[in-house]
């Protein structure tokens, strides 16, 4: 996603408000509060949270309701740079400073200006690149490769990082210092499980978003297609359901306008390595297991009772028992 192009479909409502950042849980409330106070700021940003949970578009809004909004917002996608040219991208070049080097080029830190500049995924940057880049964030200048003058870092510094960059530099594979300077201000993006008050709010905006691009008429959600959406453990975040809900939209019926919960390609799979996944502490225990289990296996079989007990390898009397212990309607 280009800056431009997203600042562009930013509604001009919320020009000096978080800019496109939807969700009323206390969660989503809280970040809000956050965006609107560091924009101000000029201090660096470390954002972070899960893949698809909203750090490009927080990182965004932070640009786009502060001072420097007028000026460039320039995205770095650290962990696509080839390792080769990853100094050059950032600092920039002269002419001859390497054997493809044929002419002069400007680092994207030269190009932010008085910008901002937005390194996405931070913690993909190999330690050398992170030498730079700690020189640069602590004393605001830097050369290009096979440069002498110096040009002074005048862009505010956000960046990014999925993982979890502490243990990254427990490990010895970020700095330490760097990760301190560049983390002035954190930011944490919290996974859309724990907001769950978010699901329904979002799914109707990327319903009716994804209706109008396909030239669908007006779009419902149905109630177990909410519950459905409400119960999904999201494990590729924000972005997963905004996924779903445009998959729901090309395979549904032209004849129809209201989405259900069999409309909705949820993946079973996902959801159960979802729960695995979560760290050792929230693992489900083996009751809890069964129930999610049982409960997954009854909405893909659109609550076909002999179809789930065949799935489950159970008797249809011990389905039903389960249903009732597990309060699974
Ligand atoms: N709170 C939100 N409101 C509206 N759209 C959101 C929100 N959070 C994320 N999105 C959308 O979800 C998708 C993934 O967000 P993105 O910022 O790219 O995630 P990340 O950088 O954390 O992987 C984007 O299309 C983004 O616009
Ligand atoms: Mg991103």
């Amino acid at each position: 996603m280009t800056a431009r192009r997203a600042a562009g479909r930013a509604p001009r409502r919320t020009r000096d408000r978080a800019v496109g950042l939807l969700g009323r849980s206390p969660a989503m409330r809280e970040l809000v509060d956050q965006v609107r106070r560091f924009a101000e700021a000029d201090a660096n940003v470390l954002i972070t949270g899960e893949t698809g949970s909203g750090k490009d578009l927080v990182a965004l809004a932070l640009h786009a309701s502060g001072p420097r909004r007028s000026r460039p917002f320039v995205k770095v996608d650290c962990p696509s740079l080839p390792h080769n040219l990853i100094e050059s991208e950032l600092f920039g070049h002269e002419r001859g400073a390497f054997t493809d080097a044929s002419v002069a080029k400007p680092g994207k830190f030269e190009l932010a200006g008085k910008g901002t500049i937005y390194l996405d995924g931070v913690a993909e940057l190999p330690i050398d690149g992170q030498a730079k880049l700690l020189r640069l964030v602590e004393e605001k200048q830097a050369e290009r490769l096979g440069g002498t003058a110096s040009y002074p870092l005048q862009a505010r510094v956000i960046a990014s990082a999925d993982a979890d960059l502490e243990s990254a530099v427990r490990n010895g594979l970020f700095r330490g210092d760097l990760y301190h300077r560049l983390r002035v201000l954190p930011l944490r993006v919290p996974p859309l499980r724990e907001r769950r008050q978010d699901i329904a709010l979002l799914a109707r905006a990327f319903l009716r978003e994804a209706a109008r691009r396909h030239g669908r008429g007006r779009l419902r959600l149905d109630a177990g297609a909410v519950s459905a959406l409400e119960r999904h453990a999201w494990p590729g975040n924000v972005r997963e359901l905004k996924h779903v809900m445009e998959r729901a939209v090309l395979s549904l019926d032209p004849s129809r306008d209201e989405v259900g919960a069999e409309d909705l390609p949820l993946d079973l799979f996902d959801e159960l390595s979802a729960l695995y996944d979560a760290d050792a502490s929230g693992r489900p225990t083996l009751d809890e297991l069964e129930r999610r289990y049982v409960e997954l296996v009854l909405r893909e079989t659109k609550d076909r009772q002999e179809e789930a007990a065949r799935i489950l390898g159970i008797s249809r009397k011990a389905l039903w028992e389960k249903r009732r212990r597990y309060g699974l309607r």
